[in-house]
């Protein structure tokens, strides 16, 4: 069995999470990764899984092939996402219930599924993904920032569920990170959003990766369903 530590990074085609798997590649992880397309990141110790993480067949096949390949699961970080900015009114239950199912049931099934693998080393870490738009209640994310504020509560349930397997449970809630999730939404207004925080820059993934750094330590096993924002109270 191998004993060097392993994470699943989900979304690691672009953004966040493409960033978060090469941050722990270069840290000397082993590191497994999905989308629904191919990925273009090619590294010795990557692995890429290509499927939709709703699915909760293809999930449970990955796990499956993680644990034959790399004998347990050290970490899971949930960074998969979509968001689709429109207003309330104007939202088709068809785009709800895409946001719904995969910022909120795909982390549900990730973690499930992860979850039943690190239970049997008595040790895990969970970290989860959800906004500042939680807090803030922005007009036009109703449905994206519902969809994060369950993966909030979520995360604090699986905390107390999963505190008896040495398994923590976290979640991070960037600010505007420059990446395609943002791209079409107006210059202006991110910056009043900035301009809100208590720290007034954009974040980077470097941001996340410190956040996502603290949660995977061992020294933080006592630290569970807890939420980090960045760039502070909003
Ligand atoms: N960027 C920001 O300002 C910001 C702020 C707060 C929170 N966040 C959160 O941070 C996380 C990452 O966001 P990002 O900015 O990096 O977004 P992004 O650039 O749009 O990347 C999203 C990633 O998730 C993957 N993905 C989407 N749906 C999937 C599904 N059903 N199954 C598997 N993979 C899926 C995408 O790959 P495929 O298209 O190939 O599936 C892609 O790799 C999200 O949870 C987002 O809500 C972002």
């Amino acid at each position: 069995m191998s004993e060097r530590k392993t994470i699943l990074i989900t979304g690691t085609r672009k953004g966040i999470g493409r960033g978060l798997a090469e941050h722990y590649l270069n840290q000397g992880w082993q590191v497994a990764g999905c989308s629904r397309k191919p990925t273009e990141l090619e590294h010795r110790d990557y692995h890429h899984f290509t499927l939709n993480v709703t699915d909760e067949q293809q999930v449970a096949a990955m796990m499956n092939q993680i644990k034959r390949d790399f004998g347990g699961l050290t970490a899971l970080v949930n960074c998969a996402g979509i968001a689709r900015m429109n207003p309330a009114l104007l939202t088709p239950t068809g785009n709800a219930e895409e946001i719904m199912n995969t910022n909120f049931i795909g982390t549900f099934v990730c973690s499930r599924e992860a979850a039943k693998l690190m239970m049997r080393r008595q040790t895990g870490r969970i970290v989860n993904f959800s906004t500042i738009a939680v807090p803030l209640a922005l007009a036009g994310e109703a449905l994206y920032s519902a969809s994060k504020a369950a993966v909030e509560q979520l995360s604090r349930s699986l905390a107390r569920e999963l505190g008896g397997y040495g398994i923590t449970v976290n979640t991070v809630g960037p600010n505007p990170i420059q990446t395609e999730m943002i791209a079409n939404v107006p210059p202006e207004k991110l910056e009043q959003l900035v301009a809100r925080q208590a720290v007034a820059r954009f974040g980077k993934i470097e941001d996340v990766a410190n956040v996502v750094d603290f949660f995977l330590r061992e020294e933080s096993n006592l630290i569970s369903g807890q939420t980090i924002y960045l760039g502070g109270p909003p």
